[in-house]
């Protein structure tokens, strides 16, 4: 296909952003893994239907976002689709925490904060690419991001997640955050291909920003309306991570 801004690149500069592309093809099949872990848990645990509706059809999603992935990074190399190699999908333990409190910590991480920050970055993303093919790409994946970040919102406002579970989660939230976001915004390094911003491709210090303001505007409060204390969350987002 067409693309104008794919073309006008140095052939290295296209290997540089199909590495990218190729890496997140696996990055996804990992995430449809995590889904279908917790579609599992969700079976032996319980939830309403349109949330089992939503993670079911996450699985599916994301291995099609690995699909748009591994064709863009094909695209750019100028050569044929590479399917990612098998690889281990880590679900998180999450000792002591064990039966439905598992489960939903497990919606949380995914979706709650995941697919939330996900989709700002993604939205960050599409406003500065000029490729058609990204823009395209980036669009799709969004589109499903959005659903599978409102799943977890709609099980933490489900009769599943309990008043004492919900009593459970504020140290919790600080150790799901901590432990998705720290790595992420205390890295200092370039992000690879953040030369490339109509590629789609952030850099660091705009990707941190992008981060924060997800937390502070739509993270934080979605717990705060869930009915859960977010005072040490809020305290690991204005100390430890800035
Ligand atoms: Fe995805
Ligand atoms: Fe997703």
């Amino acid at each position: 296909m067409h693309d104008a801004e794919i073309d006008a690149l140095a052939r290295d500069e296209r290997l540089t952003l199909a590495a990218v592309w190729q890496k997140r093809g696996g990055l996804e099949l990992q995430v449809a893994g995590g889904f279908a872990a917790i579609a599992s848990e969700l079976l032996e645990h319980g939830a309403v239907q349109p949330v089992m509706a939503l993670v079911g059809q996450a699985v599916r999603d994301e291995v099609h976002h690995a699909e748009i992935s591994v064709e863009l990074a094909a695209r750019y190399r100028g050569d044929d689709v590479v399917w990612p190699a098998p690889a281990p999908v880590h679900i998180p333990k999450l000792a002591p925490a064990t039966g439905a409190l598992r489960a939903t910590l497990h919606m949380i991480a995914m979706c709650c904060i995941n697919e939330t920050v996900a989709c700002a970055i993604l939205e960050a993303a599409f406003a500065q690419a000029k490729s058609p093919l990204v823009r395209a790409g980036i669009q799709s994946i969004l589109s499903d991001e959005i659903d599978h970040a409102r799943a977890g919102w709609a099980h933490l406002a489900s009769p599943f997640v309990d008043a004492e579970t919900k009593r459970a989660l504020p140290q919790w939230l600080k150790r799901l955050l901590a432990g998705k976001l720290d790595v992420l915004l205390q890295d200092e390094s370039p992000l690879p291909g953040e030369a490339f911003p109509h590629h789609g491709m952030l850099a660091r210090e705009t990707f941190r920003e992008v981060v924060h303001a997800a937390l502070d505007d739509v993270v934080l409060p979605g717990f705060a309306r869930a009915g859960i204390d977010t005072e040490p969350a809020r305290a690991w987002a204005t100390a430890g991570s800035s």
